[in-house]
This record gives C-alpha cells, sequence and structure tokens, in this order.
C-alpha cells in the first residue's frame, strides 16, 4: 500500500509516465489534470499497473491510486480525470507499448532518459543511479531566500554573467580557494550548461577533441550535439581508471594523438596542461566535485591562459534542481568573454536570479559545511564497497573523490546495458552500464544519493544481485 501512495506520488510530482513491472497484461492509466478553466489539460501522467494479482484486487489498487492522488496528495483537485487503457504485451518493452508512449510523445533517446525509462516500470527500487546528494541546500540560506521572492528584480533579467553580488564572491573563493587568480567568472545555468557555453566559444562543427574514459556522458553529448563527431577517447589507467598524466606519458598516447590528429583536438579533457599547451589545444578541468575528496586526498585547480575550470553548485549545497554553476575562464585572452557572452545571451540569457542568491547565501556557509555533509559519505562508498565484493579482487575502482564507483562485470556476463535492466527487474537496484560513459563491461554506482539507512538497503539489494550474477550468471527474469 505505502509503494502505491508512493507511485502516486511521483505520478503527482513527475512530468513523465510511471510504468509498474508487469505480468502478460498492461493496465496503462493516463491521468489529465484540467487547468482552471477545464479546458485545456494542464499535465498528464500515466500509470501503468500489472496484474498477477487478480483482477479484482487490481480494480482496488487502481482506486487507490486515483484516490491517493485525487485526496491525498493533491489535495483533491476537482477538475481531474483519467482515461484506462489495456494491453496485452508479452514483452515489457514490446512494440505495442512503445508505441504507446512514442504516440504521447514520450522519447527515450540517452542514457539518464533510459535509466529513467527502467525506474519507472517499477515502485519499488533504490536508485544509485544519478550524479545527485542527498542533502538540501542550507536551510539559513533557503530562508533568506523564501524573503526575496516579491522583489521585482528577482522576476527580472539579470546581468548576463551572474548578478554582481555572487560574481564578486564567487572571484573571491576562486582566489582564496582554489589559487585562481587570473580568471573571470561567469555563472550558468549548472555545469552542464557551462560546459555547453565552453563548447560553443572554442569549437567548430569537424573539430576533434580528446576525452579519458570513463568520461562524463553528458560532456561527451555536447561534442556531439554541436557538430564535434571527432571524439578521439584516451584510455585511462587500467589499475586506477584515472588519466593518469603518468601512465599517458609512458604510453605516449596523447602525445602523438594531439600530433597526429588532424585537425589537432581543440579541447582535452583531462588535466595534462603541458601537453595541451605545447599541441595547442585548451583544457576543460571540470571541477564539480572540489570538495568530494576522502581518505585525506585534497583537490587542487590550475590555470593557464589554455585552461578553462568549470564549476557547480549542484552537488556541493545540494542546489541540483536550483541550477547553478560557472565558469572561471582566463581573463587574458581576447575575445574569449564575448564569445561566451554571445552564447549566453542567445540561451539563459542568465541564470535563475532566485538560485544565485541562493547560491550567494549558500556560499556565505563557507567550505566548511560543504564538507560537513560530505565526511558522511565514506559510510555510503564503503556500504557499495562491501555490496560489490562478490566481483572479487580488484573489480572495483574509483570512489577516492567524487561520488562514483567503476564495478568491473564477469566475463560471463559483460553486456552491461543488459545487467543494469536485470539488476532493475530482478533485484529492484538501478545503476549506470559502464558504456554510457566509455567503459562497457562495467557499472557505474553512485553512492551520493541516498541517506546512509537507503543506502543499507541499496547495498544489500546490490549484494544480492552480484552474489546471484556472480554465482547464478544472468539469468531470465521474466
Ligand atoms: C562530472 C559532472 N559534471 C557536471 C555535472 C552536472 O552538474 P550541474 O548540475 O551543475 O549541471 C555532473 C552531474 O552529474 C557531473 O557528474
Amino acid at each position: 500500500m505505502g509503494s502505491y501512495v508512493k507511485l502516486a506520488k511521483r505520478a503527482v510530482e513527475t512530468e513523465m509516465p510511471i510504468m509498474v513491472q508487469v505480468g502478460d497484461m498492461l493496465r496503462v492509466v493516463w491521468v489529465n489534470y484540467l487547468d482552471d478553466t477545464g479546458i485545456g489539460p494542464r499535465s498528464e501522467k500515466c500509470l501503468v499497473l500489472g496484474p498477477g494479482l487478480g483482477f479484482p484486487f487490481l480494480m482496488f489498487l487502481y482506486a487507490v491510486i486515483l484516490y491517493c492522488i485525487k485526496y491525498y496528495i493533491n489535495g483533491g483537485i476537482e477538475n481531474m480525470e483519467h482515461r484506462t487503457y489495456f494491453f496485452r504485451n508479452k514483452d515489457l518493452f514490446g512494440a505495442d507499448l512503445k508505441d504507446f508512449l512514442h504516440s504521447k510523445e514520450v522519447v527515450y533517446p540517452f542514457i539518464a532518459l533510459e535509466m529513467e525509462e527502467i525506474c519507472w516500470q517499477l515502485i519499488d527500487l533504490f536508485h544509485v543511479v544519478q550524479g545527485v546528494v542527498y542533502w538540501q541546500p542550507p536551510k539559513q540560506a533557503l530562508n533568506k531566500v523564501k524573503e526575496l521572492v516579491w522583489e521585482p528584480s528577482i522576476s527580472r533579467y539579470g546581468a548576463d554573467e551572474g548578478i554582481p553580488e555572487l560574481r564578486e564572491a564567487l572571484m573571491q573563493k576562486l582566489r582564496k580557494e582554489n589559487k585562481l587568480v587570473n580568471s573571470s567568472v561567469m555563472v550558468t545555468a549548472g555545469a552542464n550548461q557551462a560546459f555547453v557555453n565552453i563548447v560553443l566559444t572554442l569549437c567548430d562543427a569537424g573539430d576533434s577533441v580528446v576525452m579519458f574514459a570513463p568520461y562524463y556522458f553528458n560532456a561527451y553529448m555536447a561534442f556531439q550535439m554541436t557538430g564535434v563527431t571527432n571524439i578521439l577517447v584516451g584510455p585511462g589507467n587500467p589499475e586506477t581508471l584515472h588519466p593518469d598524466a603518468a601512465f599517458l606519458l609512458i604510453s605516449d598516447w596523447l602525445a602523438r594523438t594531439l600530433s597526429e590528429a588532424k585537425p589537432v583536438p581543440k579541447v582535452v579533457t583531462v588535466r595534462i596542461s603541458d601537453l595541451c599547451r605545447e599541441a595547442g589545444s585548451w583544457l576543460i578541468v571540470d571541477n564539480t566535485y572540489e570538495y568530494f575528496m576522502y581518505d585525506g586526498l585534497k583537490h587542487t585547480c590550475i590555470e593557464g591562459d589554455h585552461i578553462v575550470n568549470i564549476f557547480s553548485f549542484s552537488k556541493a549545497y545540494g542546489m541540483m534542481g536550483w541550477r547553478v554553476g560557472y565558469i572561471a575562464y582566463p581573463s587574458g585572452v581576447e575575445g574569449f568573454q564575448t564569445q561566451l557572452l554571445k552564447i549566453q545571451d542567445n540561451i539563459p540569457i542568465c541564470a535563475s536570479i532566485l538560485s544565485q542568491h541562493l547560491a550567494l547565501y549558500s556560499l556565505e556557509m563557507g567550505p566548511e559545511w560543504v564538507t560537513k555533509q560530505v565526511k558522511d559519505l565514506v559510510k555510503n562508498r564503503d556500504l557499495i564497497l562491501e555490496a560489490l565484493s562478490p566481483l572479487g579482487e580488484g573489480a572495483v575502482k574509483g570512489g577516492e573523490g567524487a561520488i562514483y564507483l567503476w564495478a568491473k562485470l564477469p566475463e560471463q556476463d559483460v553486456d552491461d546495458d543488459k545487467v543494469v535492466r536485470w539488476l532493475a527487474m530482478r533485484h529492484g537496484v538501478v545503476v549506470i552500464p559502464g558504456g554510457a560513459c566509455g567503459c562497457p563491461g562495467h557499472l557505474r554506482i553512485s553512492f551520493g544519493g541516498l541517506t546512509e539507512n537507503d543506502c543499507k538497503a541499496a547495498a544489500d539489494r546490490l549484494k544480492r544481485g552480484m552474489e546471484d550474477l556472480v554465482n547464478n550468471g544472468m539469468v531470465e527474469w521474466r
């Protein structure tokens, strides 16, 4: 029953359909909330219920869900209507259901959405998928922002580069914490938009770029979407999966690639600063996880006229949905700022003004606030490490910084896409296939998004899944 309340709640909160694991027949319920005029749909939701429990019981659940949406969650919205469709379909991912969903303009083109597709089919799932943290922004900062909403300036456009108070505070932070003294700042709608801004600023269609696996799939897609399709993926050190400078120098891979590639790669997303400078390439450094370092390790930044640094408020301050990040770009490079501004003014104009104020107030809490939140993540990391132990010694990498672990799959089950679906369906835990990050045959597990208790529960399932995989292989789940 609790799960069904959760399902109904998710139906109200999300814009996309939710599906529950099904047997032979699908029940698809679209729920329309009409707008205040009662004419147009305000939003449309889809629920899919699976039988297997008998039709009368299904009818009961169906009634419970509609009741939950109408009264429990949405405070008794009057103008709600619903339509019910039935499907007979042996295959959960079968053509009928897909056609139906696509006819509703639901498209799942990318990895994040594919993972959501899996999640929506199951209500009882633990997500160790997204790069998120479980905490909210600082309470004091949220309270201050609450006071601001009626200020007229909050609803107007702001300066393209960011509100002056925040930019000033960020310049100070960059100088003090990151030792970046020759950098200018542009505030963006998250590090993702920062990355796209930089790609549009530096690259033209047909350019080549270098990334190292495992890479951040959205960065890869930012290149693809902007016509930069010549993406050279460099190896990570097999021992650590780090794009390790020493390893690369021994293997000579980067130097050769940079000198042989035509045209010369414009962007390399790893800290191989000197090699890049010599080759005339830009280096983009993503510092999203600057505060997420464990076991006494420290994060440092580098600066240069060929280096652009990206930062984010999303994880450190639990501000994922507020969308604030920033770019620290070399002040001395002529034309850089003009190009960045051109892109900024054509896409978001400015990052959300209210969010920028929250970022400013959060920054006032100081890095100590963030370090305090991050400190406990080692417990989550260790729980997940233990859960992955059935894979054997040396199979798991990462976790020294950021919020991810990388698990190498056993030889007999290296299809990471299949393993991810199997884990979700059979063991109720969702992870990312390593192939999406350039590491096929691996799983990416995030340990930032769950509280310790939930992480324990997720780890239990993951461990059962890993034992099952190692001992029995990936047996059919239907
Ligand atoms: C490496 C990396 N960079 C950037 C981002 C996106 O950050 P933002 O929310 O600031 O766009 C993520 C999110 O998962 C990430 O893992």
